[in-house]
């Protein structure tokens, strides 16, 4: 077992087999804060953000899928009020996370920060080509029905570089180390 900077040890098993100790770089990164810059009483509020645009893209596609097997035009309509709600709470959550990202040291200094910032910022432009295109016309079967498939899983992406923020980063958990 070797020692890391916040004297925990590191198993052999965690190190692909080798025992070592953890590097200084690795070290500097850890002893930054990564406490949420943008939260209500110790909640971040991109996380509360953000179930808005993945739910509301999810909807988008169910739209889509209606207008394909019954022709009926308010889905099509449902659609784009949908990706409508999508982008601007998309923009508003991406918006929170820009702060997050900018004003947190131990955010900034993460790679996977950035790996996520640009799943979310991908995610957001295809939201906007989602809604904008809508507005003026793309018929639904097959052109916006691509679009919201694309929309689906870009929100998987981001939301899956997201969760590995908090669940493997341990951004945004406050807890005690004891
Ligand atoms: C609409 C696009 C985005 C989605 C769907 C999204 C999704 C997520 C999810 C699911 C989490 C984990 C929350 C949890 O498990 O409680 C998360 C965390 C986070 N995201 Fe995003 N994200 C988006 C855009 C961005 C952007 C553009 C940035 C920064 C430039 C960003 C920065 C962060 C940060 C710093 C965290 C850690 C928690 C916090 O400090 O608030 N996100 N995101």
């Amino acid at each position: 077992m070797a020692q890391r900077s916040d004297h925990s040890t590191v198993s052999g098993d965690e190190n692909g087999g080798e025992e070592h100790p953890t590097s200084p770089v690795v070290a500097e990164i850890e002893a930054k804060s990564t406490e949420s810059a943008v939260a209500v009483i110790g909640h971040p509020v991109h996380a509360m953000l953000v179930h808005f645009p993945i739910a509301l893209a999810i909807a988008v596609l169910g739209c889509d899928l209606l207008v394909w097997i019954t022709g009926d035009p308010f889905f099509a309509r449902a659609g784009t009020w949908a990706a409508g709600g999508a982008f601007l709470s998309g923009a508003l959550a991406s918006l929170v996370g820009i702060v997050e990202v900018l004003l947190v040291p131990g955010i900034r200094a993460r790679a996977a920060s950035w790996t996520h910032a640009s799943a979310g910022m991908t995610f957001l432009a295809a939201l906007a080509a989602s809604w904008g295109l809508r507005l003026v016309g793309l018929p639904v079967v097959p052109d916006a029905l691509a679009l919201s498939l694309i929309c689906t899983v870009l929100a998987g992406v981001a939301g899956y570089h997201g969760g590995k923020l908090i669940f493997e980063e341990g951004i945004g958990i406050n807890m005690s180390r004891g």
